[in-house]
C-alpha cells in the first residue's frame, strides 16, 4: 500500500474516497487531473497534498511544449497557480509549491528545469517519510505503556508520504514495544477517522476503537483516554494550530479533564508568516458533505448548512508540538520561533 508514487511520466495515488470499501489506485498523466485529485479529496492530508502538487508540477513541465525559456517559465508559474487554488488551509501545499517555483525561477534551460523539478518532487516525498519517522521517534516518549490515545481525522500514512505524523508517533511507540490502543474519532462530515484511520491501524494490527466525535467528552471524563494526539494543517507563529474541524472541541475538553493534547507535525507545517490562528484561511467545502452520507440524504432539502473543513486550536490548549527537529513544549511561550533558531 502506498499514498502516492512518481512513475517518471505519470503519478499514481490511492483513491482515498473509496477506502475502506475498495483499494483502487488512480494514475494521472495530466497535471490538471492531479490538481483535481487534490480538490476532490482523492488525496488529502497536509503533507500528502504538498507531495501531490510537487509531482503535478513536475508532470506539467514534462508535458508542456518547449518554448522560449521566459515563456516556459510563465506557463509553469501558471501551473503553480492552479495548484495554489486547490485547497487553502494546509500550508504544506504552498511550502511545496514554493520549492518548485524556486527551481523554475533559477533554471537556465528547459531540460535542466524538467529534471530538477522531477528530482525535487521525489525528494519531497522521500524526505517526508524520513521526517515522519523522526517525528515518531521524538514523540514516542510522550506515550506510556498501556495508554489509550485518542486521535481525530487521519494524520497517518495516507495523509503523508508514508508512516504518518500523529499515527507515526503511535506507530513508533508500538515499535518500541508499548502496548497501547487508539480511540479514533469518526470525523464528521468526511469521515477520515472512520474510513481511513481505523483502516490503517487495523492493517497494522494496532488496537483501535471507533467513536463518533460527540463521544470524546464522555470518554475523557471517564478517565479512559490518557493522551490526545492529532496532526496539523497550519501552525501559526504563536502556536495556534489549524486542523480538521472538531479538533478545537476536543482540545477544550482535554484541558477541562487535564489530558495532554499533542500536535505532531513537520516543520513544513509551521508557518512563521502567519502570526496567529485568526489569520488562517479556513476552507469551506460543499454543503453536500453534510447533507449526505455516502450518497444518502440525511437533512431536509433546502436546509441552511455550513461546512468549515478546519478549526483553530489556541496554543494555550496544546501541551506540546512534536516535530522532526524536537518537541516544542508549551508552545504558547514562543517555542515556534526558537525551533527555527530565531
Ligand atoms: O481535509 P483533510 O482530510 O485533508 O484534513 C486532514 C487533516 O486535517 C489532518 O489532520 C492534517 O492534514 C494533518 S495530516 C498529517
Amino acid at each position: 500500500m502506498y499514498t502516492i508514487k512518481w512513475n517518471g511520466d505519470s503519478v499514481s495515488m490511492l483513491d482515498q474516497r473509496l477506502i475502506p470499501a475498495e483499494e483502487t489506485y488512480n494514475t494521472y498523466t495530466s497535471y490538471l487531473d492531479v490538481a483535481a485529485s487534490i480538490t476532490d479529496m482523492v488525496i488529502r492530508g497536509a503533507p500528502a497534498i504538498g507531495i501531490a502538487a510537487a509531482m503535478g508540477i513536475a508532470l506539467a513541465a514534462k508535458n508542456l511544449k518547449s518554448s522560449a525559456l521566459q515563456d516556459f517559465k510563465k506557463n509553469m508559474n501558471d501551473v503553480c497557480e492552479v495548484f495554489a487554488r486547490t485547497r487553502p488551509t494546509a500550508v504544506n501545499l504552498f511550502w511545496s509549491i514554493n520549492r518548485m517555483k524556486k527551481i523554475i525561477e533559477d533554471s537556465g534551460d528547459i531540460s535542466e528545469m524538467r529534471k530538477s523539478l522531477e528530482k525535487e518532487a521525489v525528494t519531497i516525498l522521500e524526505d517526508d517519510i524520513r521526517i515522519n519517522r523522526a517525528i515518531g521517534k521524538n514523540g514516542s516518549s510522550y506515550i506510556a505503556d498501556g495508554d489509550v490515545v485518542m486521535t481525530h481525522c487521519n494524520a497517518g500514512a495516507l495523509a503523508t508520504g508514508g508512516y504518518g505524523t500523529a499515527l507515526g508517533v503511535i506507530r513508533a511507540a508500538v515499535e518500541e514495544g508499548k502496548k497501547i490502543s487508539v480511540f479514533a474519532c469518526e470525523t464528521r462530515p468526511y469521515l477520515q477517522g472512520a474510513r481511513i484511520t481505523s483502516w490503517e491501524l487495523m492493517m497494522d494490527n494496532i488496537p483501535v476503537t471507533l467513536i463518533t466525535d460527540n463521544m470524546s467528552g464522555h470518554f475523557m471524563k471517564s478517565g479512559m483516554i490518557k493522551k490526545i494526539i492529532v496532526g496539523a494543517d497550519r501552525v501559526a507563529a504563536n502556536g495556534d494550530t489549524a486542523n480538521k474541524i472538531g479538533t478545537y472541541t476536543h482540545s477544550v475538553l482535554a484541558r477541562e479533564h487535564r489530558i495532554p493534547f499533542y500536535i505532531a507535525a513537520p516543520l513544513s507545517t509551521l508557518d512563521m508568516n502567519t502570526k496567529t490562528g485568526d489569520e488562517i484561511v479556513i476552507e469551506e467545502r460543499s454543503i453536500d458533505e453534510v447533507a449526505y452520507i455516502q450518497g444518502v440524504q440525511i437533512a431536509p432539502e433546502g436546509i441552511a448548512i455550513r461546512n468549515p473543513a478546519f478549526d483553530v486550536t489556541p496554543a494555550g490548549n496544546i501541551t506540546a508540538i512534536i516535530t522532526e527537529k524536537g518537541v516544542i513544549e508549551n508552545p504558547v511561550n514562543g517555542g515556534i520561533a526558537k525551533i527555527f533558531g530565531s
